[in-house]
């Protein structure tokens, strides 16, 4: 990995890395602020995207384009789109899709005008390690990072890792109904978010290999606002900061 873009969403999910950086240099451009410097050895630019489908294009676009980045990692949390998969569980997309592109009956519903593609594949080798760095959270971090305070607050066992298909929407889930309904119309859905499948648009275009990874923080049903306020209050930095320490310490 020659530069390696790392984009959130929430200011919570990336303060522990911005501190961790050696020679930290922040730029301001288009209202974001792009942090560089060395992330345990490797040459990275942090910089959180805000949320929805247009801020994550952005966001993507200018790291490549205006920052040099050869490789883009996507951490953050998401709702669960499953039932097997639960809060405090892990999610590394293989593949991302739209859920709220719909271009029919001129094109087929879901699929990207022009691209032939509905579904955008993950970098396969950025992924794999993600996989051992999410598989080295659990296994070595999970009990010391997070306390059995917050481990009882969350009802949190030993969190799974999942690998599969994660979908992107402009729309924060927050009914029974509706993730359901998505579950069926995307077979395989693992978990929603807002971001992930535009930076797959983009790096599809741009030529760069990237890799998506999810927190679960809440079930996309009823409860979701409040589970995810809390979630990303309290512990969603911890699962963040270490998956990408030991991501880049490989
Ligand atoms: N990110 C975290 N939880 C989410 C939800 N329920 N819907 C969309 N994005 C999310």
């Amino acid at each position: 990995i020659k530069r390696l873009g790392i984009i959130s969403a929430l200011h919570e999910e990336q303060q522990g890395l911005i501190q961790a950086m050696d020679g930290a240099a922040t730029v301001m451009h288009g209202m974001r602020d792009y942090t560089a410097g060395r992330l345990w050895g490797i040459d990275a630019v942090c910089v959180l995207s805000r949320i929805g489908k247009v801020a994550a294009s952005m966001t993507a676009t200018m790291l490549v384009e205006k920052f040099g980045v050869t490789h883009i990692l996507f951490t953050g949390v998401a709702g669960s789109g499953d039932a097997g998969v639960q809060v405090g569980d892990i999610v590394i997309a293989e593949s991302l899709v739209q859920h709220d592109m719909d271009a029919s009956p001129l094109f087929p519903r879901y699929e990207v005008p022009l691209t032939g593609l509905s579904r955008f594949q993950s970098d396969a080798a950025l992924s794999r390690q993600l996989g051992w760095a999410a598989d080295s959270f659990v296994d070595v971090d999970f009990l010391t990072a997070i306390g059995g305070q917050e481990r009882r607050d969350f009802r949190l066992g030993q969190p799974k890792v999942h690998r599969g298909l994660i979908a992107s929407g402009d729309q924060f889930i927050s009914s029974r109904a509706h993730i359901d309904s998505l579950n069926v119309s995307h077979p395989g859905l693992l978990a929603v978010e807002m971001e992930g499948a535009a930076v797959a648009q983009v790096c599809f275009e741009l030529g760069i290999p990237f890799a998506v990874i999810r927190t679960i923080s809440d079930n996309a049903n009823e409860d979701a606002a409040i589970d995810f306020l809390r979630f990303v209050k309290s512990v969603a930095a911890r699962y963040a900061f270490h998956i990408v320490r030991r991501f880049c310490q490989q």
